[in-house]
């Protein structure tokens, strides 16, 4: 089975020209990939037929949230996944687990997958605290639910940083994750895929694919990524 590529804009495409450039450059694979772009564009996505996801929404139902964008909205939209818990977010807006906890119950309860983002900080990593840091988030994040969800394991200290941990590190930290679930769990890697590390780190045996930030925004290096983790 080919693997999942998730490309995350973030908030990096701010024009109509980028957005309309971006999906004329990847419309040819957009069978291939789910993008996450700013939820200002996220029609435009649907309207092209890309297979498309959010960023984050409210833990609420519809009613009194000023500024804030409803799971129902999006669904009804016709996004299909959701991102949760990406670190950028656990720290810019102060998420905490139990904030993100009922987000995935919101976004469950209409019908989007979730993928939930785990990872450790550089001093977690230094001490070998990751394994611990992992599973309190998990237990946190999902605590009173039993649905089935995608995990993407980003170490903090590997995003936007050209950083990554070796191989056999992924493959140790994928395989551990997989053994707290009592399902066959997906389980992503992300932070700092590029075009030039992804036929390394597609070696990794037991990685079910690849949430991309940066390398996503360019055309044709998502393109060669989507290329080798096909193979
Ligand atoms: P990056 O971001 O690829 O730019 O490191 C990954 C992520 O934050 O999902």
């Amino acid at each position: 089975m080919s693997k999942m590529i998730l490309a995350n804009l973030k908030m990096y495409q701010c024009t109509k020209e980028e957005v309309n450039n971006y999906i004329n450059k990847l419309k040819g694979v957009k069978n291939k990939f789910i993008v996450f772009p700013s939820v200002i564009y996220l029609e435009k996505f649907i309207q092209n037929n890309f297979i498309c996801g959010v960023q984050n929404a409210s833990a609420h139902d519809p009613g009194p949230y000023t500024s804030e964008i409803s799971v129902h909205a999006l669904k009804n939209i016709g996004a299909k996944y959701i991102l949760l818990g990406h670190s950028e977010v656990r720290q810019n807006m102060s998420e905490d687990d139990e904030l993100i906890n009922a987000k995935i119950k919101q976004a469950l309860n209409n019908k989007l997958k979730v993928i939930l983002c785990i990872g450790e900080n550089l001093e977690a990593y230094n001490q070998s605290q990751t394994k611990n840091i992992l599973k309190n988030q998990i237990l946190k994040a999902l605590k009173n639910i039993t649905e089935e969800i995608i995990i993407s394991y980003e170490p903090i200290w590997a995003i936007g940083t050209g950083k990554t941990p070796t191989n056999n590190e992924i493959e140790d930290i994928v395989s551990y994750i997989k053994s707290l679930f009592d399902y066959d769990v997906k389980v992503l890697y992300g932070g700092s895929v590029s075009e030039q590390n992804i036929n390394q780190l597609n070696l990794v045996p037991n990685v079910d694919g690849f949430l991309i930030g940066k390398a996503a925004t360019t055309p044709g290096s998502l393109i060669k990524i989507i290329e080798v983790a096909e193979k």
